[in-house]
């Protein structure tokens, strides 16, 4: 099987996770410490806070800010659940706006029409490993006086014009889950400049607690959205990596890129000017007459594992149910949703292999046209 993904886990990794292991020092503490300060190093913030996942990093993003109930937060259409389910969580209204079909990303256009006094914040995502605009976005932002929460959860050492993703607006949040560039199993990452941002952020992970004079205080009700010494250890030994699996998969995406070059069936990933994308997901667009779920089904039966690009979030029950979306409300997030097909890509797959899933996919898309 040539699969979708596969995290590059080392003898390092098992080295020093075994010594956690065996030290009986397994929740929180000087590893998590450690690769809090390489990621903070690595995007040059002042501050990074480890936590259990991506989704829980922009839960307390948003708690951080102070979103709460009657609130508005603007995020695109397209994107994993879990960037419109904080919004929810937290009591405020996630307003959808449609995507650029050729970034896959927020289209900047769609955001000031949808601004109301209730307007808090906008969190653009970076969606696959490539920069969102983030420039016409901050300057919205700016201009209503809102908050800029970053999902770069799929996007660590994504750049826009030289300045890395997740450090651009107020709040940025990583995820490191196993399809990311870097993984801990599961685990996520909250950085950015502001102290007060960072102190409650970090109360908020740890039950809201915060030490004052000396002693525990419970200042917030929090959770405990804590990562383990354990993948703290992973945490920054994979870092170490992360440049150069970041070169092998751009490289990936050119040999991916020239290959599908001619398949007019296609639309292969478009890296705007000034962008540095990650490609933490490769994912092509097929024509409209292509029907992808059966070429997911067929290639998988040939051995290629492949997958959606992600999610339009107004075609989910509960953004319908809640909040009256309606089916086929955004154009372009609905196209993407139907027609975009996620290829396998990990630095250990080999040029043969990319081929080999041209030629499949080739094949599966004239058999079933
Ligand atoms: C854009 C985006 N945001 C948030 C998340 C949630 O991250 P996690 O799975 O670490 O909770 C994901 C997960 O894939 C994602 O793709």
């Amino acid at each position: 099987m040539i699969r979708l993904a596969r995290p590059q886990i080392g003898q390092e990794e098992i080295k020093e996770v075994s010594k956690v292991l065996g030290s009986g020092f397994l929740v929180q503490g000087k590893n998590v410490e450690k690769f809090e300060t390489k990621v903070a190093e690595y995007l040059k913030v002042k501050y990074a806070i480890a936590v259990s996942s991506g989704t829980a990093a922009l839960h307390l993003s948003l708690m951080a800010l102070g979103i709460k109930e009657g609130d508005e937060v603007i995020l695109p259409d397209f994107t994993f659940p879990a960037t419109g389910n904080v919004v929810a969580l937290v009591g405020a209204k996630p307003i959808l706006v449609d995507i650029d079909l050729k970034t896959y990303n927020i289209d900047p256009t769609k955001i000031e029409e949808n601004i109301t006094p209730q307007t808090k914040a906008v969190i653009p995502v970076h969606e696959f490993g490539q920069a969102a605009d983030i420039d016409s976005i901050l300057a919205i932002a700016g201009k209503y006086d809102l908050s800029t929460i970053e999902d770069a959860a799929c996007a660590l050492g994504a750049e826009s014009k030289g300045r890395k993703c997740g450090t651009l607006g107020d709040i940025g949040c990583f995820s490191f889950h196993p399809r990311k560039a870097i993984t801990t199993g599961e685990g996520g990452m909250v950085v950015t400049n502001s102290k007060q941002l960072a102190e409650k952020a970090r109360a908020l992970r740890n039950h809201g607690m915060a030490i004052k004079e000396g002693r525990n205080s419970f200042e917030y009700a929090g959770f405990n959205y804590r990562m383990t010494d354990f993948q703290g250890a992973m945490g920054w030994i994979q870092i170490k990596k992360l440049d150069e699996i970041i070169e092998k998969r751009r490289a990936l995406a050119s040999s991916y890129n020239a290959l599908l070059k001619d398949l007019k069936e296609i639309q292969t990933p478009f890296e705007k000017a000034g962008n540095k994308h990650i490609y933490q997901s490769y994912v092509v667009l097929l024509n409209k007459q292509i029907k992808r779920d059966n070429i997911i089904r067929k290639l998988r039966e040939r051995g290629i594992e492949t997958t959606i690009g992600t999610y339009c979030l107004h075609c989910q029950p509960f953004y319908r149910k809640n909040y009256s979306y309606r089916d086929g409300q955004f154009k372009n997030s609905s196209t993407a949703f139907k027609q975009s097909l996620c290829l396998p890509l990990h630095i250990k797959l080999k040029p043969v292999d990319a081929r080999k899933v041209k030629d499949l996919l080739l094949k599966t898309i004239c058999m079933g046209m």
